[in-house]
């Protein structure tokens, strides 16, 4: 008999975390490494935010709470989506947990039976297939190329849609692609769903305030209101506030289905931390201009590294919308030879020679679902975004194509 679970055995680690790993030991081993595979805004936690964790601890709510947040909590949410998405949910309505990786997990394991489907648009995020996995589901892969902007398109989604279909996944804007999706390009999709009323709709919004160039974030229960009763609308502090570490997340839903999430929590880590929950609060109800700050050097780095990208030979790189990634396409790399004998004839196979003949760290395509293209985080400076994008064009002109 196995120790180990016949679950695990449908999961892999982490490819983003096993590239910074592997970055952090060569950067260890005395290598200059510059490290653009890590999903996380390289600012510090506004201060007001600290401080008000600082002052719970102060205060000594430091105890447990409610299982899936404090009241005062799920106030500063419903509030949220008031004012920024012009959504009425009521506190029964809200989940708060460690992350919105908690709150993804608790809703597949809520819902998933053995044939359940779940549509994945890829690119996509690295853990929902995982994660549909160990909740028994079944992730359907649908590509999503650069020619339709890595967008879901309604004929695409209309034909992956089955009676066992659960769930359909929209990231917008999308880790790891940057694209999202205007009001008119949701509508086309929410026109689909509204003929499948076995489908929900879960929309990761984590990337929400992170979009460019003067675009309309929109989210799915917004545009069709009569969606809402079917969508869980997710998202969280981590990348809007740079509070990673904190560990907040959040989910807006029909209550049936956040008492379920809530159960499951309740036999699993109980509630997030009582600290980051009062820190988290102060980041929703203060001041916001963190927010517009972060967007303005994000959309500098995005432009810097778009253009140094599309410099480099063999790299097509679009400009996304928006999250702090770009996507491109190495196409035309594939069967070059680097400057040091190694044939390109994968994505992954060009990310392992980029770092180890240049010493910069992306994560390859295929750990997306897409190839063959990289993806690069610019939540980094504008010095290593540039030293970076030097060393890339290098090692593209290193390389030779066949014939
Ligand atoms: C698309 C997407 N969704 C959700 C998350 C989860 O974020 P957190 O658990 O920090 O709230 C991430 C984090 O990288 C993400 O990229």
């Amino acid at each position: 008999m196995a120790f180990l679970s016949d679950r695990l055995s449908l999961i892999k680690p982490s490819p983003t975390i096993a590239m910074t790993t592997r970055a952090a030991e060569l950067r260890a081993s005395g290598r200059d490494i510059i490290g653009l595979s890590a999903g996380e805004p390289d600012f510090d936690t506004p201060e007001h935010i600290g401080a008000a964790g600082k002052a719970a601890i102060d205060a000594g709510h430091t105890r447990y709470t409610a299982v899936d947040g404090t009241p005062t909590l799920k106030r500063a949410i419903c509030d949220k989506f008031a004012r920024e998405n012009g959504l009425d949910y009521a506190p029964s309505e809200i989940t708060v947990g460690t992350g919105g990786k908690q709150i993804l997990f608790n809703a597949f394991m809520a819902t998933l039976d053995a044939g359940d489907e779940v549509i994945v648009p890829a690119p996509y995020w690295v853990s929902y297939p995982d994660m549909v996995l160990l909740a028994g589901g079944t992730p359907v892969v649908v590509e999503c190329g650069q020619d339709d902007g890595f967008r879901l398109t309604p004929a695409a989604l209309e034909a992956a849609i089955t009676p066992r279909t659960k769930w359909l996944i929209l990231n917008s804007p999308s880790n790891p692609s940057g694209a999202a999706y205007d009001r008119a390009q949701m509508q086309a999709l929410t026109d689909v769903l509204l003929r499948h009323p076995q489908v929900w709709i879960l929309a990761d919004d984590i990337y929400e305030h992170l979009v460019f160039d003067g675009f309309e974030f929109v989210t799915p229960a917004q545009v069709e209101p009569r969606l809402k009763d079917r969508t869980l609308t997710m998202n969280g502090v981590s990348k809007a506030y740079a509070m990673t570490g904190w560990r907040i997340g959040y989910g807006a839903a029909p209550s049936a289905l956040i008492k379920a999430m809530a159960m499951l929590q309740s036999q699993s880590t109980s509630n997030p931390t009582s600290i980051s929950q009062y820190a988290a609060e102060a980041a929703l109800n203060g001041p916001q201009d963190y927010i517009t700050d972060s967007r303005a050097v994000f959309q500098r780095r995005r432009d810097l590294v778009v253009a140094g990208l599309n410099a480099c030979p063999g790299i097509n790189c679009p400009t996304p919308q928006g999250a702090f990634y770009v996507y491109p396409s190495i196409a035309r790399l594939i069967g070059a030879t680097t400057a040091s004998g190694t044939v390109i004839d994968s994505d992954e196979v060009f990310a392992n020679a980029l770092l180890e003949e240049t010493g910069v760290a992306v994560v390859f395509g295929a750990a997306f679902g897409l190839s063959p293209h990289f993806r690069i985080s610019y939540a980094t400076s504008d010095e290593q975004l540039t030293e970076a994008v030097a060393r890339i064009r290098r090692f593209c002109e290193g390389c030779t194509t066949a014939g």
